[in-house]
């Protein structure tokens, strides 16, 4: 089961918001949601925004803003196998509350690690996608694709 909750913040004055936040009710809502799938059916829970620092300067400071509701929800449901993200526009993976924290590549850019040469934000580098595979036994398999 997919579980996808929206981390975005409403434009304020006409500016766009790029840091992420899971309001009060989403979470409850998360809660709720999570706790009635059937017995040992893997739940894989979406956002757009990574809980975590990944150590990109471009990218920290915009990053969900309440992880710690977050990992408190997750940490009641053993079903919860891994969570998935994107907003980062680089592939990555940690772990976050005891779980995979699995970070999808950009679809129309690539955000430059520190250290590496070019725009911080690179065009033309090639679009990604992850494949995530969940097996019998709840274990979540991610392959990774760039097309050129
Ligand atoms: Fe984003």
């Amino acid at each position: 089961m997919f579980v996808l909750c929206d981390s975005s913040i409403p434009a304020r004055n006409g500016e766009r918001v790029d840091a992420g936040l899971l309001e009060h009710a989403t979470l409850q809502w998360l809660d709720s949601t999570l706790s009635s799938p059937a017995p040992d059916e893997p739940v894989l829970v979406a956002l757009h925004h990574p809980p975590v620092d990944i150590h990109i300067p471009l990218m920290d400071p915009i990053r969900l803003t309440n992880p710690d509701a977050l990992a408190a929800v997750l940490r009641g449901y053993p079903g919860v196998v891994a969570v998935l993200v994107g907003h980062a526009h680089t592939a990555g993976a940690t772990t976050f509350a005891g779980l995979p924290l699995l970070i999808a590549p950009g679809v129309a850019s690539t955000v430059v690690l520190p250290g590496e040469s070019g725009p911080r934000v690179n065009h033309a580098m090639p679009p990604g996608l992850a494949l995530h595979i969940v097996d019998d036994v709840g274990r979540v398999m991610t392959h990774s694709r760039f097309v050129t």
